[in-house]
């Protein structure tokens, strides 16, 4: 079995967990069965992992916890792992579309370990806008790019009130403006793989940083681009993350900084998104689709389909 497949079996059991809690109304009993099912996969896994992004700090969070030690310890290189056993935990319990297990992979100390506080992200596959221009800046230098007029820019930002100025400068602006709910690793994934309907040229606004991370490990792959910038609340958050290891706190970090060697990256559906089928049933069986790019992939991403007994 090589890496790939360990970590699809992996977030597959994750996906398997959290099919249950689907449209059941309860985000945080949905997070916790595909949590304990992510760390009760991990367990049996011949690798030897650390999770850098994960549920939480060790002393908020039982399990998954930022350092805590995955895998059986044996048969690979050690890696770096980060996690996010349940991505969009409100989409799975309102039974709503783009809820996914995620993890990402790569080698030791390649992933930024990064605070659990919001991040400003920019998301695009193409190369040249910077998180440091301004919203109209960035509109421009895209629309050249891409050759499409302003009206053609399919620009997505998550539906909060803190997006209020943006949400406004983008209409003004005249974009083709997407507001979402929830899951901003799967719609910066959407800025660079194309052919849906669904799919976007731009993803801005502030999010997690985790799924920052998460999905910067994914445009790499994929060839993309991602910029963010780390929000703080307040000075303790900040000092708390210069404790963890993070020297400049108001760094703008580039898609290779976040993320610093192509990594295994495998997203499986719970619910459906614009790439891949949500848990289906099938007599007996239940059937997972997850996203897989790895660097022996290239550029190139792959869908698997697999069937589970139930
Ligand atoms: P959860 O699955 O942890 O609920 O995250 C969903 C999500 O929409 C992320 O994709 C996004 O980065 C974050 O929440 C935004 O946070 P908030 O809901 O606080 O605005």
């Amino acid at each position: 079995m090589g890496l790939e497949d360990i970590y699809i079996s992996i977030t597959e059991k994750a996906a398997l967990a959290s099919f249950h809690h689907i449209g059941q109304n309860n985000s945080k009993q949905a997070d916790q069965a595909a949590t304990e099912a992510m760390r009760s996969a991990f367990k049996q896994a011949p690798i030897d992992g650390k999770i850098v992004i994960g549920e939480g700090e060790r002393d908020q969070a039982p399990m998954l916890y930022i350092g805590e030690k995955v895998g059986r310890g044996e048969g690979f290189p050690e890696q770096d792992i980060a996690v996010d056993p349940l991505e969009g935990t409100g989409l799975c319990a309102r039974g709503e579309e783009g809820s996914l297990c995620v993890l990402a992979a790569g080698g030791k100390n390649k992933l930024l370990h990064a605070p659990d506080v919001y991040m400003d992200k920019l998301a695009c596959q193409q190369k040249g806008l910077s998180i440091q221009n301004s919203v109209s800046e960035n509109i421009q230098i895209l629309s050249k790019k891409l050759n499409k007029p302003v009206s053609q820019l399919k620009v997505a930002v998550l539906k909060r009130d803190r997006h209020k100025n943006l949400i406004q400068e983008l209409e003004s602006l005249g974009v083709d403006l997407i507001l979402f709910q929830d899951g901003d690793v799967l719609m910066s994934l959407l800025t660079c793989i194309k052919g849906f309907k669904e799919s976007i040229d731009l993803l801005l606004g502030s999010g997690g940083a985790p799924e920052g991370v998460l999905s910067s490990a994914g445009l790499r792959s994929l060839g993309g681009d991602f910029q963010g910038k780390l929000l703080w609340k307040d000075s303790s958050q900040k000092e708390r993350a210069l404790k963890m290891g993070l020297t400049d706190p108001d760094q703008i970090f580039s898609r290779d900084q976040l993320v610093q060697e192509d990594c295994i990256f495998c997203a499986t559906a719970v619910t459906s998104n614009p790439l891949l089928k949500g848990i289906q049933r099938e007599g007996d069986h239940l059937v997972t689709e997850t996203l897989v790019l790895s660097p022996r992939y290239g550029k190139n991403y792959k869908v698997i389909k697999n069937t589970h007994l139930v």
